[in-house]
């Protein structure tokens, strides 16, 4: 009885993807830097109280991206939406980092905590890319209005991610959902499994642990996202349900 809902898959990545790339993730092995958990200096609070330990931690992070290189899971994610995409299968694919390996890949991407190839000011709201400048020792100074310190153009804890809307409404057609590298507890992103559950997609993982959401009915396939994911990408491409 009634018809099948057309096909549409979303992706959400987190950290775990780019490790490969040499990328460090935020919670593995202790979670520190210099000491401080992640949810200490990602947020306006540690950037009114120590603007440049906060700068020299994402100027670290601007310039270590020169160095890193798409990996085997950023591609099979960019071949799985053009190639489904050819085929009349939306897939939207979300990302919690905020270096720029999917693109690279050739991805289109819904970067909601932000990009670390883009500052922003907190003047006049200007965001400006910016990849060259990332002497961690200095302040950039806004070249619209003089504002003497650009942030980097990240979504920090307490503030709103970008691109929610957009996410919210593919969530809510979706039948297949796809989690890579991430552990599951940042909110709101860590919520997007239980919506597509209740949407009835099926749900597949990837991690090296099992994620914090994960839940009996998921599909988890642990190891190193540069091994699962091509392969993973090959099986649903030859899923009668997404089209093949
Ligand atoms: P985490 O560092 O919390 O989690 C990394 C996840 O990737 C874990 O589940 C690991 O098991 C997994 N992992 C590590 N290496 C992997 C590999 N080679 N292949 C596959 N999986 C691997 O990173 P996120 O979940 O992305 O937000 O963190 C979420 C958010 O918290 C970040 O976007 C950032 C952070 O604080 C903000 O800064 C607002
Ligand atoms: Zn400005």
């Amino acid at each position: 009885m009634g018809t099948r809902a057309a096909p549409e898959v979303v992706v959400l990545t987190g950290a775990g993807v780019s490790a490969d790339s040499g990328v460090p993730t935020f919670r593995d092995n202790g979670g520190l830097w210099e000491g401080h958990q992640v949810e200490e200096f990602a947020t306006p609070e540690a950037w009114r109280r120590d603007p440049l330990l906060v700068w020299r931690f994402y100027q670290l992070r601007r310039a270590a991206l020169a160095r890193v290189v798409p990996n085997a899971a950023h591609v099979a994610l960019a071949r799985l939406q053009r190639e489904l995409g050819a085929r009349g299968v939306p897939v939207t694919l979300v990302s919690q980092n905020v270096d720029d390996l999917h693109q690279r890949a050739g991805a289109e991407v819904l970067d909601m905590h932000g990009q670390l190839r883009r500052l922003a000011c907190e003047g006049c709201g200007a965001r400006v890319w910016n990849e060259d400048d990332v002497d961690p020792t200095r302040f950039l100074a806004c070249g619209q209005c003089g504002n003497s310190r650009l942030r980097p153009d990240v979504v920090w804890f307490g503030e709103v991610p970008y691109e929610l809307d957009r996410i919210q409404a593919a969530l809510s057609r979706c039948t297949h959902f796809l989690c890579v590298g991430t552990s599951g507890v940042v909110y709101p992103a860590a919520g997007f499994l239980a919506h597509a559950r209740a949407v009835g997609a099926r749900c597949t993982l990837n991690a090296l642990e099992a994620p914090e959401n994960l839940a009996p009915e998921d599909d988890f396939r642990p190891g190193r996202a540069a091994e699962v994911m091509p392969a993973l990408v090959a099986e649903w491409l030859a899923d009668g349900t997404l089209g093949a």
